[in-house]
């Protein structure tokens, strides 16, 4: 069967914008998808320069994602989007995922899924009375050596996990930011962003990666979050002590005022029989540890890896597997996801392996519940 390419529409993400560029990018990487139209920006003018700089014809490139929704509606299937990527700031992700789904589309939306738990639990139920699908880019569950991790905990090659540690250290806030930092400027502001800048932001794909490796879920919460640099009214830096639903005790550390840290991310899981390691600069490696013997490193296209991982790598041995390949393997996923509802196809298991509405609900729980514990006097608080 010659596969027909989805198309995708885009809210965000015009000229200038941070993430939209990558989704653009990993959408588009394994020719399943194809970029069809977009409100790019709250300015039709430059949503306009943008579309056109994105070789799109003008009458695809609209003043706003209602008009969007609305038109490409009215066009035939041949033509019509199929799935709109959500990349603005966090308070238009609800009304945007709303609309898209009320009018037929399928969502793939960047985290946080909203501005808070009460939206992703409307949005939950709006999508529970359509047929459209909807995907959440937890980048780092994407990435080759993750899923490798995943499938030899599920193999019980550590034993009983007791101890999660996540780093999540980032330096981009550490110095006073001004209206000029786009990126800073909304992050910092309660009505764009929600209740919390650095747990919302980086914080929560930290417990996602965490709950998405270990297979377990986190049960409670003790945080202490910081505004450190004056004048901000979100934290920038937070301490978060986990408990996990076997018992399991862990620390997440996030923070954007780590000085000189790029993008840090880095995981371990301890075992009763062994530990996994892992960090996002250096991403082709998966280190296994052991009580009484030497590491080893698992890499790559190196060895008996398991099936997920390989069909979530895309080079050969030796070449990094990077951040627009893990975003692209979310797309991939989703992407076989919607051909087979299209076609009334059963999807390989694999095309399941991406984060979806029910880690959008615990994402939007987790940030609420690390702020609420931040701010009590209460040492643990349920998730
Ligand atoms: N998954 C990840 O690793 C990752 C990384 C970065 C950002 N994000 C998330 O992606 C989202 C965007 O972040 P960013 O850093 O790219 O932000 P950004 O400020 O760089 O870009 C936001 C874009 O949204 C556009 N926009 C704002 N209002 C709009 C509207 N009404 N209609 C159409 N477009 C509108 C802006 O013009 C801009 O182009 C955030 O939710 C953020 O949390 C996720």
């Amino acid at each position: 069967m010659t596969m027909v390419k989805l198309k995708m529409g885009m809210v965000g993400g015009g000229q200038g914008a941070f993430i939209g560029a990558v989704h653009r990018i990993a959408a588009q990487l394994d020719n399943q998808i194809e970029l069809v139209c977009g409100a790019f920006n709250q300015n039709p003018d430059d949503t306009i320069a943008s579309g056109l700089s994105f070789g799109l014809p003008k009458n695809r490139c609209y003043a706003s994602y209602k008009e969007m929704f609305i038109e490409e509606q009215k066009l035939p299937d041949t033509e019509r989007m199929d799935l709109v990527a959500i990349v603005t700031p966090n308070h238009l992700h609800y009304d945007i995922a709303t609309l898209a789904i009320e009018h037929g589309f399928h969502v793939i939306s960047d985290k946080p899924a909203t501005l808070n738990l009460n939206q992703v639990i409307a949005l939950s139920e709006t999508l529970a009375k359509h047929n459209s699908l909807y995907a959440l880019t937890h980048t780092y569950s994407g990435y080759p050596m993750i899923k490798e991790a995943k499938h030899r905990i599920k193999q019980d090659e550590l034993g009983e996990i007791r101890k999660i540690v996540v780093n999540y250290p980032q330096g981009w806030l550490s110095q006073p930011t001004d209206e000029n930092n786009k990126q800073a400027a909304w992050r910092l502001n309660p009505e764009m962003a929600g209740i919390s800048c650095c747990i919302a932001d980086i914080g929560v794909h930290g417990a996602h990666l965490a709950e998405y490796i270990s297979g377990l879920t986190i049960s409670h919460v003790c945080a202490d979050l910081t505004t450190t640099v004056a004048g901000r009214y979100l934290d920038d830096d937070g301490t978060v002590m986990l408990r996990f639903s076997n018992g399991a005790k862990g620390v997440l550390l996030a923070s954007q005022i780590a000085t000189g840290e790029e993008n840090n991310l880095t995981i371990s899981l301890y075992g009763e029989k062994a530990s996994l390691h892992w960090s996002q600069e250096s991403p082709n490696s998966l280190i296994k540890k052991y009580p009484n013997q030497s590491s080893e490193i698992i890499r790559t296209g190196v060895g008996n890896l398991c099936a997920i991982t390989q069909s979530n790598t895309r080079l050969p041995a030796g070449h990094p597997e990077g951040y627009i390949e893990a975003f692209a393997n979310i797309y991939l996923n989703f992407a076989q996801q919607i051909h087979a509802l299209k076609h009334q196809l059963v999807p390989p298991t694999s095309a399941l392996d991406v984060p979806d509405i029910k880690d959008a609900i615990r994402g939007m729980t987790f940030i609420e519940r690390v702020v609420q514990a931040s701010e009590s006097d209460q040492k643990w608080h349920k998730i």
